[in-house]
């Protein structure tokens, strides 16, 4: 008796285990519904140092992407990594398939095609004792080189560019790719903001998930801490610390960059400056609309125009749209001293680039 209904259970039994089986295949650990193919897009990354091997890890995690190509101009590196990646797929339970390739010169850009983000990295990092615009010359050349080519094949892309110095390699890109100013972004906002909100949290000993941080303006010695707008549990920074305290914290996020160089001595931060870039990916391909600050066109927001610095921005799958929001009016001030000195730097990057074709 028992047996007949056994075998009466059976078909319903194999009907379940085939579901649970099915359901872990479409579903993932993080939490992402991946049936549904068509919402994945493609990623490439330029640069497979430090940076762009960080961000391809960390968006292969997400699992949110179909496809991430990973270039270097290191013969075997990117294929290496991307191998390496690809076995993790199943200990970390991400359905994204990584590619490597070497590029040279302008070969071997043809499999970066139809990418729906672009996130450029290559380029030299700073050493101990070097500011970000020490490099704008070498990286120059190699932004003016990446964006030809990468523009051939994905028309359509939305670039993210981290390469520093960011300010003029932001501009760079959009001159050279001549792409619309939305699809073109810089990251160093998000990067800046978190690491004040650490500062800030350790500073006051509570969960950096209760603190809120905003920089804006240049990605180096003129960023510009919002502190109006850095709140705690809710409550505004400047009821919670005193100026001298604040102070701190402003500086220690400003050469965040610096500090860790100097601690490293070869190469600069990496997994901070990435897990940025995969937020402001995420937030394109998933088109969260989330209000993120990067740098982004200005042209009027904060009586300023024609430039490209940190500035508050919705980021979707049309790129980024300038969100502008009240400061107080020294705040507004220091933007605007940061904008002057971004503009100065964008408009020698076009001597740079008329020395280079001459
Ligand atoms: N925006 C930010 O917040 C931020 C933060 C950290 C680092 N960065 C910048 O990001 C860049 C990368 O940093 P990193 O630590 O990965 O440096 P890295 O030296 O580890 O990697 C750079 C890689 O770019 C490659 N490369 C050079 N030319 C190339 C080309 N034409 N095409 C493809 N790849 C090329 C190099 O071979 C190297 O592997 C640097 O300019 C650094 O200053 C920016």
């Amino acid at each position: 008796m028992k047996l007949i209904v056994y075998l009466s259970l059976l078909p319903l039994i194999l009907c379940s285990i085939s579901n649970i089986r099915k359901n872990n295949y479409l579903s993932n650990d993080n939490g992402h519904d991946i049936s549904n193919t068509s919402n994945r897009g493609k990623v490439s990354i330029i640069g497979a140092g430090f940076y762009g091997t960080q961000t391809a890890f960390r968006l292969a995690q997400y699992d949110i992407f179909h496809t991430i190509v990973l270039t270097d101009i290191i013969d075997g590196r990117s294929e290496g990594i991307a191998l390496d990646l690809n076995h993790c797929s199943s200990l970390e339970g991400f359905n994204t398939n990584i590619i490597g390739i070497t590029t040279e010169n302008d070969k071997g850009y043809e499999k970066t095609a139809d990418s729906d983000i672009i996130i450029i990295t290559a380029g030299i990092p700073r050493k101990p004792g070097m500011s970000r615009s020490d490099l704008i010359n070498i990286n120059t050349k190699i932004i003016t080189n990446v964006v030809t080519n990468i523009i051939k094949y994905s028309p359509n892309a939305i670039i993210i560019v981290v390469s520093n110095p960011l300010d003029e390699m932001t501009a760079l890109t959009q001159i050279v790719s001549k792409f619309p100013h939305n699809r073109v972004i810089g990251q160093a906002g998000v990067l800046d903001s978190s690491r004040m909100s650490y500062f800030v949290s350790k500073k006051l000993n509570v969960p950096v998930s209760k603190v809120v941080s905003l920089t804006l303006g240049s990605h180096g010695e003129t960023m510009v801490p919002i502190i109006s707008k850095c709140k705690v549990n809710g409550l505004p920074l400047r009821d919670l610390l005193n100026e001298m305290d604040i102070e701190e914290i402003c500086n220690r996020t400003r050469d965040g960059g610096t500090e860790i160089v100097s601690l490293l001595k070869t190469g600069s931060a990496y997994f901070c400056p990435a897990s940025a870039a995969c937020k402001m990916a995420k937030a394109i391909m998933l088109d969260t609309k989330e209000i993120l600050p990067c740098h982004t066109w200005v042209s009027g927001q904060y009586g300023l125009e024609g430039l490209y610095i940190g500035v508050e921005a919705e980021i979707s799958r049309q790129g980024a749209t300038v969100i502008e929001s009240s400061l107080s009016s020294l705040e507004l001030k220091h933007l605007k001293s940061s904008a002057e000195i971004i503009k100065s730097k964008q408009k020698s990057l076009l001597d740079i680039l008329s020395l280079n074709n001459t």
